[in-house]
């Protein structure tokens, strides 16, 4: 039976990228909601020697999910989903951003788990958005909701958010809120699905030179000058580190998040330190 890599964002920046390393014996099954988006992208695949399809799914809707799992699952064992869709403070509302971002999350990995088996992985792109947050903000009691009570979860996170002042600051709350709840997210699917023998990370980038990460240049260059690598991130260096943690080669790393953001974090936590 065929393998099966599902990227989800795939039609572009670092999804699309990550597709580029992957082993070519492998059906690539590319997912986002624009179709057109998704069919150059499946076009510049095939060009390359690749098995590619597209598959239109908004990943904020379980049954569109459930739909896309279908789809995969057709054409042969899903061994490799990497979640990268995603929306940033300038593309969205906070609800929306909560809606794709979080539950996005919860439904690929429910839906993909399910029919997922030992030997296979799933990664979730997350942000070092989600490293900027004070402690005291992030609660796990509302971050548990999303398994409980979805309207609930959404209503306390953009709660949250609605604290902040501007409607640009109040979609970057829910961003960084929506992307700390993936870490938290994606730990604890590695610990359940583990017991299955599925993998389960996520990933963070940092500031990256994609479609999204140019729009946020502005407020998301902010760290860059505290970085070790003191740039943006390159859409191929991203692709290269997912495709490397979705890879089954990998198999000793689960149930953590990769932070692949040029040393930003760290950067930001030492110039605080030395602030006090
Ligand atoms: N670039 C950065 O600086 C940066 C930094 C940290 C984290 N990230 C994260 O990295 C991931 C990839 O972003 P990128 O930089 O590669 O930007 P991108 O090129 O804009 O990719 C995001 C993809 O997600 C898709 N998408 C958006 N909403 C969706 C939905 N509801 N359902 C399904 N697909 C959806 C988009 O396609 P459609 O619009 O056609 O659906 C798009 O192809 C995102 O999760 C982002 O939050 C990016």
């Amino acid at each position: 039976m065929a393998n099966v890599c599902v990227i989800t964002g795939g039609g572009s920046g670092m999804g699309l990228a990550a597709t580029k390393f992957m082993p070519k014996d492998k059906i690539i099954v590319l997912s986002g909601r624009t179709v057109k988006k998704l069919e150059g992208a499946v076009a510049e695949l095939e060009a390359l020697g690749y098995t590619a399809y597209a598959c239109a799914c908004d990943t904020s809707k379980r049954e569109s999910v459930k739909a896309l799992v279908a789809f995969a699952q057709g054409l042969g064992e899903i061994k490799n989903v990497i979640n990268s869709a995603g929306l940033s403070p300038a593309m969205s509302d906070p609800e929306t951003i909560v809606r794709v971002n979080a539950l996005g999350t919860v439904y690929i990995n429910e839906e993909f788990s399910k029919v997922m088996n030992a030997g296979s992985v799933i990664v979730d792109v997350s942000s070092n958005s989600a490293y900027i947050l004070p402690s005291f903000i992030i609660n796990k009691k509302d971050y548990k909701l999303a398994d409980t009570d979805e309207e609930k979860f959404v209503k306390k996170i953009i709660k949250k958010a609605s604290m902040a002042k501007g409607d640009y600051q109040r979609s970057g709350f829910a961003y960084s809120l929506s992307k700390n709840f993936v870490v938290w997210y994606a730990q604890k699917c590695a610990f359940e699905y583990g017991k299955k023998g599925i993998r389960v990370c996520s990933l963070s980038p940092g500031l990256i030179a994609t479609d999204m990460g140019n729009l946020e240049a502005k407020d998301g260059g902010m760290l860059i000058p505290m970085s070790a690598e003191e740039r943006m991130g390159k859409p191929e260096e991203l692709g290269f580190a997912l495709a490397t943690v979705a890879d089954e080669r990998n198999g000793y790393l689960a149930g953590v998040d990769v932070l692949v953001d040029g040393g930003s974090t760290n950067g930001m936590k030492e110039f605080k330190k030395n602030k006090k």
